[in-house]
């Protein structure tokens, strides 16, 4: 449904605009329809970055955005007021999605009056209720407020109530859960959850690995803008091949084993990888070496390999600059 296509992003930062910033370098990655794919890597990885661009809040600066098999990399206002129809956002700090001078049910009549003229106010009314108890919110709670007179897990559920009402296939959500108490977190990866079981498409943004683990289908790892490793979540999560997925990992606490138990594990992994990169013996392997080590030692992404049925790896340079242990 969703494909990016080696999409970059380039920021140009300094005082007179005079540096760049490679923030997301060719990046791959698709979300299918019913399905969870999660965007994880630690901060300033380029997540929200990527997730401004599929919302067409950042332009790209290469590649391609396919959304049902058509471009739309580039939208002019129309094409954008249809995409949006179908395509929406949830951030990390959900007061900027909201316009601070208008009651909640004033924008929600905003969107009535923008995408569905010609429902009665009555019918309106009803399909409003429903998409705010899916939510759990109580209208009456909730409707005549300002904004800033709500909780950030309140504004978080009336963006997804938002997308609700406008029965999108694509949501974006970036680093959702961060602000919800843990009960109400619960709530909304069970929400998602659900959406996702009507056949909604989730790219889910966060820098939490047992989030990432709890609600997706597929993880994608970021790393300094370029995906190192993506897959199947227990694929990934079972077996992780890149040194810095297995950094991520070995990171976590995981309730059900000592710590002693996880580095014994990652020791016997590391030691196993020790010196070699699967992206590169996989190319060797498929007498593919030359040209494209030659581009790896450039620093430019050179993409990922399937190292297994539907689990890809990229080179195990841990960024531009840094050598590649297979030489390249
Ligand atoms: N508007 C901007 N102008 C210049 N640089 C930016 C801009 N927005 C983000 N960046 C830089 O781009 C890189 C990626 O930022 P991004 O916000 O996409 O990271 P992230 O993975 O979402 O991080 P976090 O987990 O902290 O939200 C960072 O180095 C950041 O400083
Ligand atoms: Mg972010």
């Amino acid at each position: 449904m969703l494909t990016l296509d080696r999409l970059d992003k380039v920021y140009r930062t300094g005082t007179f605009g005079t540096s760049d910033l490679h923030a997301v370098r060719q990046v791959t990655l698709d979300v299918q329809r019913g399905e969870v794919v999660s965007l994880i890597g630690e901060s300033g990885s380029g997540k929200s970055t990527i997730g401004k661009m599929v919302l067409h809040l950042l332009d790209s600066s290469g590649g391609t955005i396919t959304f049902d098999g058509r471009d739309v990399t580039h939208l002019g206002f129309r094409a954008r007021r249809e995409y949006y129809r179908k395509v929406q956002g949830v951030f990390q700090d959900p007061f900027s999605s909201f316009n601070p001078i208008f009651k909640v049910d004033r924008t929600f009549e905003t969107l009535r009056r923008s995408y569905f003229p010609r429902v009665s106010s009555s019918d309106w009314r009803g399909r409003l209720e429903e998409a705010l108890a899916a939510v759990s919110l109580e209208p009456g709670d909730i409707l005549g407020k300002f904004p800033h007179q709500l909780s950030g897990g309140q504004l978080q559920r009336l963006l997804i109530a938002r997308a609700l009402l406008l029965d999108i296939e694509l949501l974006v959500a970036d680093e959702i859960i961060s602000m919800l108490d843990a009960s109400t977190r619960i709530d909304v990866l069970n929400l998602l959850v659900e959406l996702k079981s009507r056949g909604l498409g989730i790219l889910f943004v966060t820098h939490d690995l047992s989030l990432g683990n709890y609600v997706s289908d597929r993880v994608v790892i970021l790393y300094k803008g370029r995906v190192v490793e993506r897959g199947v979540t227990a694929a990934v999560f079972d077996d992780p091949l890149h040194p810095y997925t297995r950094d991520l990992l070995a990171s976590v606490p995981h309730l059900d084993r000592t710590w002693e138990d996880v580095e014994a594990e990652e020791a016997e992994r590391s030691a196993a990888l020790a010196g070699r990169c699967l992206y590169h013996e996989a190319l060797a392997a498929q007498g593919r070496a030359l040209g494209e080590e030659a581009s790896a030692a450039d620093g430019d992404d050179v993409g990922l390999v399937e190292h297994s049925p539907g689990h890809f790896v990229g080179c195990f340079r841990l960024a531009a600059g840094d050598p590649c242990p297979a030489g390249a």
